[in-house]
């Protein structure tokens, strides 16, 4: 039995989503740990493009458990919108393929509204998150007063709770940020008929993962966002405001990290980001468009266009080591073709010297410049090989010199949004 975390190592969008849906048919649960629907994971089934944001891509699975587990937060209205959509096209027609943590943490609107004016105050130097009230549900958790699922279902914890929080949100709303005062009632009444319809998916997740791994079911922790927007290791503060690393799907499904025998890190081949903050190897010139348009580099959760750069492996080897990445996947191969030289980030400088991995404070981060390699691209199209050995030559030196340098070996190779866009080079699970 392998359990297995897949991690985005790069700025989030790695094309995780996918990779997880490959893997789902040979697992029993997948989880979701961290992070809400600032994450969205993109699944392409039978030409349709499906975006999921907060249920486990395992729901396009009849017979995988889908868990969202306590280090989620959740926005209700959002979940239960996704419930229903997936409904109406036919999965997730058992309750019980859900369970969702009475520990997670609940989104409110007071939350969104807090990200999005402090974004718009912030001005030039905002974050750049994606508005949907993550940081201040997860300030209030850490304050240790926010609300939780199982107080959701509960219309008398609900009450009390929601009472005291909003008389503290509505002062902050109006007093620092010059907004109108919510209205209790409005609130309550949406928000418990939200706990009425999902009352019947909360668990008690952790009993349910440790009977699972008992009777040696396989699990899966579905990681969001990257390495890169983790909290306490990304490039703070430009980050989320949860721990993407491996150690992060621990603590948010509730399990010991010996639960997981297998970390798949997943990168892109190139690297893009969405928001603002550090990102050394971007691009603003043609390649940087080009790989924008033929990536489709697109925002699954905003819409928005995602900075695209080079691959930076100084950034690839750090974040393999944080995580305990024992295999790789890199995707997106295929937007690379035709590109005659492919630039690739080897080591950072920094007031002009070499520095030994990467920075910490950001002043230092907006500082740093890669220092390349240029290795030779190709021209050839990617989506007829079925091995390693089909791919054209400068591909298979590209793909070696990134297992060489980080020191792991790639496990699947992603060459397009098909679910059956792939080589699978070595057995994982
Ligand atoms: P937040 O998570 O909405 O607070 O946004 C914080 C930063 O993380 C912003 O730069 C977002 O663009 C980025 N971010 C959050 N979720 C994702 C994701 O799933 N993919 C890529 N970037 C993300």
């Amino acid at each position: 039995m392998t359990n297995i975390a897949v991690i985005g190592l790069q700025w989030g969008d790695e094309g995780k989503g996918k990779i997880i849906d490959l893997l789902t048919p040979q697992v029993d649960v997948v989880i979701r740990c961290q992070g809400g629907n600032n994450a969205g994971h993109t699944i392409v089934l039978n030409g349709e493009k499906r975006v999921l944001h907060l249920i486990p891509s395992g729901a396009l699975h009849q017979k995988c458990l889908c868990v969202i587990g306590d280090g989620v937060v959740v926005d209700p209205k959002v979940l239960i919108d996704e419930i229903e959509g997936l409904k109406a096209v036919g999965f997730l027609q058992n309750p019980k393929q859900l369970a969702i943590s009475g520990n997670a943490h609940v989104i409110f609107p007071y939350h969104i509204q807090i990200d999005q004016l402090r974004e718009t105050k912030k001005g030039g130097k905002a974050i750049g998150t994606t508005g949907r009230g993550i940081g201040p549900c997860y300030e209030d958790k850490i304050a240790r007063r926010g609300i939780r699922m199982s107080d959701l279902v509960d219309p008398e914890i609900l009450k009390h709770r929601l009472e005291g929080n909003l008389q503290e949100k509505n002062e902050y709303l109006q007093k620092m940020l010059g907004a109108k005062p919510l209205v209790f009632n409005e609130i309550y009444e949406k928000y418990n008929s939200y706990g009425k319809y999902l009352k019947n998916y909360i668990a008690n997740v952790n009993l349910v993962l440790q009977q699972k791994v008992k009777e040696g079911f396989k699990l899966l922790f579905e990681g969001a966002q990257g390495v890169g927007l983790d909290l306490d290791h990304g490039t703070y503060p430009y980050v989320t405001s949860s721990n993407t690393v491996s150690g992060g799907m621990a603590t948010g499904a509730g399990v010991s990290p010996k639960a997981i025998q297998h970390v798949l890190g997943v990168a892109k081949a190139y690297a893009t980001r969405v928001g603002h903050g550090p990102f050394p190897t971007e691009l603003s010139d043609s390649v940087g468009e080009h790989l924008q348009t033929k990536g489709a580099e697109f925002g699954a959760t905003t819409g928005r266009k995602r900075r695209c750069g080079w691959l930076d492996l100084v950034w690839l080897k750090h974040a393999v080591w944080l995580c305990g990445v024992d295999s790789l996947v890199i995707t997106k191969l295929d937007v690379l073709s035709e590109l005659k030289k492919l630039k690739v980030a080897m080591v950072y400088q920094l007031n002009g010297k070499k520095i030994e991995g990467v920075p910490s404070c950001l002043e230092d981060w907006e500082k740093v410049e890669p220092v390349y390699e240029e290795w030779e691209g190709w021209n050839e199209p990617l989506e007829k090989a079925t091995c390693f050995d089909e791919l054209p030559k400068n591909c298979q030196k590209y793909l070696k010199r990134i297992e060489d340098f980080v020191g792991v070996p790639i496990s699947i190779l992603s060459l397009g949004p098909e679910r059956n866009a792939h080589i699978h080079l070595r057995k994982i699970m």
